[in-house]
């Protein structure tokens, strides 16, 4: 399958259309951004391992039974997927306090939640992708209650099957953020699953005052070794295969 014209360029991928209408191909970069764009950078390789690691997930999910967009790897950087309509929110789920989340609440970094967490954002780069619930969604015609509902369950039925499948590989799966999307009427989960978009922490080596970033966080905070951990994660994906 060929890219024909660009059809879109967002911080992250490029995507290109295909000489099938219900099929497109995304191209993975390395450009790397923060704070809705306000600090830009490259990642060097990111792009591959994204790419690699994104369809690794999927395939793992759809196996699950959860339906998605993946369709075929053509190379390093390149994937055919369902040509889908995005549903306009950012689904995050969280299993401990982390982030924006921390901030927001009061609640330290590395507080483990007695169960899993759901939330929405609006997905607007000119608001900045503020906060959400369903009855927002719903009133601004977002989503209809029933897709809401999907999603919801959805999600959650990521988060266990990823937080199962991580575990196996010493990582804890502190949150992450998906994306649905909508295809000839069924909801399936689009977009990426990558350490630009999950927090993932090195294994049993974390409390609320210390713990070890395997993901984008490192570029986010300054915090050195950006690189080699994406390196890292790919690496221990590659090995338990
Ligand atoms: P947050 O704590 O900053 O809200 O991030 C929650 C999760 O969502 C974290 O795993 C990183 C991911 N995320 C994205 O994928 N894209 C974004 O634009 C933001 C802000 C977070």
């Amino acid at each position: 399958m060929e890219k024909k014209e660009q059809l879109y360029e967002g911080k992250a991928k490029k995507v290109y259309a295909t000489a099938d209408p219900d099929k497109v191909i995304v191209s993975y970069k390395d450009d790397a951004t923060a704070f809705n764009g306000l600090k830009k950078g490259t990642i060097v390789g990111k792009g591959v391992i994204n790419n690699k690691m994104t369809n690794m997930m999927m395939k793992m999910l759809e196996k699950k039974g959860i339906p998605t967009h993946f369709v075929e790897e053509l190379d390093d950087r390149d994937t055919v997927v369902k040509k889908v309509q995005i549903v306009p929110l950012e689904v995050i789920i969280r299993n401990v306090a982390a982030g924006s989340f921390s901030k927001r609440y009061g609640v330290p970094e590395g507080t483990a939640f007695k169960s899993p967490t759901i939330e929405f954002s609006y997905k607007n780069d000119d608001l900045g992708d503020p906060l959400i619930n369903d009855y927002h969604a719903l009133a601004l015609g977002l989503a209809t209650e029933d897709e809401i509902e999907t999603i919801k369950k959805m999600a959650f039925a990521v988060n266990d099957a990823m937080k199962q499948f991580f575990s196996h590989l010493n990582i804890d799966l502190i949150d992450f953020k998906l994306e649905f999307g909508r295809f000839h009427g069924q909801i399936v989960l689009a977009d990426e699953i990558s350490p630009d978009t999950c927090r993932f922490w090195e294994a049993g080596t974390w409390d609320t005052t210390h713990h070890t970033s395997l993901d984008k966080d490192r570029f986010r905070r300054d915090l050195g070794g950006v690189e080699d951990a994406y390196k890292e994660i790919f690496k221990r994906l590659t090995e338990g295969e």
